[in-house]
This record gives C-alpha cells, sequence and structure tokens, in this order.
C-alpha cells in the first residue's frame, strides 16, 4: 500500500494503473476509519483492481460553528486499517494542496442540498459537492463508494456527478451497524457512556417506523408519530422527516415508493444522522 499526499505523485501512480487497464474504485472518507467506511472499501475491492482511499477533514463542509477541530482524526491507526483491508493506495492530502491560497471556485448544488442536513447546515454540501468534485478530477476513478447512512449526499453528490458529466459510475452501500442498531459514524467516539446508550434510540425510531410499513401503515403522520416517540430520549431533533427518495420532498400520503425515513439528532454535544429506506426490497 502506498500513501500519497500529492496529485501529482497521485496521477503518476494511478496513469500506470490506468495504462494496465486495471478498474479505480475510490472511497472518498474523512478518516477516523470503521467497519462503515470498510464495507466501502470491501465492496470496491469486489468490483475494482485498484481501490484508492482518500483521507481529508474537507473544511469547506463545516459551518464555522461546527466540529472541525474537533473532528476525530487518527491518520495512524486510519492507514494500519486500509493496509490491513487491501487499499491499493490512501490518498491524504494537506489542506493547502486541495485549497491553495487562490482557490475560489465552489460547486453549488441545487434544490436537493436545500432541505434535511442542507437546511440546518448552510453551505455544507456546497463544501461537499466541491471536494467531491475534486476527488473526481484527482482520482479519474471508474466507481466511486457512498454509504446510505449520508442520505443526502449520495443524492447530492449523483445529482452533481450527472450534470456534470463525470463518467463515473457511483455505488451506495447499505449503512453498517453497532449490534444494537446505532449506525457507525466516527462521531460516535464523542458519546460518553450514558450518552452512547440514549444514541440507539434513533435507529430504534426508525426501525419501529419501518416495521410499522412492513405491516402496512402508509400513512406518513402516522410512521414519524411512531418515530419520534422512540426518539424522545435526545436532546435536540433537528429534523425526523418521510421524504420522496428521489426528490427529497416531503413525502404525501399515501406514500410513493421509495421514500427515506431520515432523522438528524443531537445527543450530548454531538450531531447524529440516520435513514431507513422504506419501500426498496
Ligand atoms: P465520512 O463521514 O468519513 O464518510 C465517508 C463515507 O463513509 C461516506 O460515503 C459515508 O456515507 C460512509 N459511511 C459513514 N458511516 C457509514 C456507515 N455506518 N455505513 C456505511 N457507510 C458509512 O461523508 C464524508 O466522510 C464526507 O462528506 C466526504 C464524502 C468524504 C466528503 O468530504
Amino acid at each position: 500500500m502506498q500513501t500519497i499526499t500529492t496529485v501529482a505523485e497521485l496521477r503518476r501512480e494511478l496513469a500506470k494503473a490506468c495504462s494496465a487497464g486495471k478498474r479505480v474504485g475510490l472511497v472518498p472518507t474523512m478518516g477516523y476509519l470503521h467497519d462503515g467506511h470498510l464495507a466501502l472499501v470491501e465492496a470496491s475491492r469486489a468490483q475494482c483492481d485498484v481501490t484508492v482511499v482518500s483521507i481529508f477533514v474537507n473544511p469547506t463542509q463545516f459551518g464555522p460553528n461546527e466540529d472541525l477541530s474537533s473532528y476525530p482524526r487518527d491518520f495512524v491507526r486510519d492507514e494500519k486499517m486500509c493496509r490491513d483491508a487491501g487499499v491499493a493506495i490512501v490518498f491524504a492530502p494537506g489542506a493547502q494542496e486541495v485549497y491553495p491560497a487562490q482557490f475560489e471556485t465552489f460547486v453549488e448544488p441545487g434544490e436537493l442540498a436545500k432541505p434535511l442536513c442542507g437546511a440546518f447546515r448552510p453551505g455544507h454540501f456546497r463544501g461537499v459537492a466541491t471536494v467531491v468534485c475534486k476527488l473526481f478530477n484527482m482520482v479519474h476513478p471508474d466507481v466511486v463508494f457512498f454509504g446510505q447512512k449520508d442520505f443526502q449526499q449520495c443524492a447530492v453528490v449523483r445529482r452533481m456527478a450527472t450534470d456534470l458529466n463525470f463518467p463515473i459510475k457511483i455505488v451506495t452501500v447499505p449503512t453498517v451497524r453497532e449490534p444494537d442498531g446505532l449506525a457507525m459514524s466516527s462521531r460516535n467516539r464523542h458519546l460518553s457512556k450514558e450518552e452512547r446508550g440514549r444514541a440507539v434510540a434513533i435507529s430504534r425510531g426508525l426501525f419501529a417506523a419501518a416495521e410499522e410499513f412492513r405491516v402496512g401503515v402508509r400513512e406518513v403522520d402516522k410512521l414519524i408519530a411512531i418515530a419520534e416517540r422512540q426518539l424522545e430520549t435526545v436532546d435536540r431533533l433537528h429534523y425526523l422527516e418521510l421524504v420522496d427518495g428521489d426528490t427529497l420532498k416531503h413525502a404525501k400520503s399515501p406514500l410513493r415508493f421509495p421514500a427515506a425515513l431520515c432523522v438528524a439528532a443531537y445527543v450530548g454535544s454531538t450531531r447524529l444522522i440516520d435513514n431507513v429506506l422504506l419501500g426498496v426490497p
């Protein structure tokens, strides 16, 4: 495995893979890796010859009062996990390499970036779309892997790839969970033991609604109320919304499929997100 920090060296290495006709898979991450990230690596290894994992805590997707400086980092551990998982290249550029001093060009997503997290994190998806667009141009992957946990991010990135004509296949990998159901996230490490106990309410709420859906409930308000009941133990609910899975607009009763029940909530000072898809086999 190689660790590369500059775009020039990355291009040199990937040119070799490209001329050998190899299929390149990219897994964009912000590091502090866990089994959710590794599921994306596994999917890439299954579909591609060369897997590149990018590790970059992207400053443009954090708001001024968000957790950029406290975002968990452990590069040595991440490198080892990548090596053990069969990653070919870890691309870990510094902030200057991605955003040099004169940088001023951004990718502006549209309607898909407005609801849900977009309403609470202004500029977040602009930062995500910009860095993902840059990574696409740096790596020229054949396939890119994203996690369903960040459902809106998947939608925004897919739209961007289509709108900007990237010839890249985008694969969404199902959410990997802890045994009790909590979605794995780098931010889970900020939870105290007591908060970790309460955080499970998020997935419980989603699963309770999904179960009602399975047995035939189709009314939006009813499904939301079921999830809401479980969510009483979180400290602050940012949103709990049932949306059309394609447009991310509010779902109407009776539900059209696919729909996504999406939640963002604070447990202590940690903001967690999760979702379940309804009506997807
Ligand atoms: P990060 O939060 O590190 O996540 C990297 C990728 O791992 C994303 O596609 C995310 O959806 C996926 N992922 C995280 N937790 C997961 C889980 N429990 N199960 C399955 N997949 C999971 O998302 C970002 O970084 C950034 O916004 C990025 C796309 C790298 C742009 O900076």
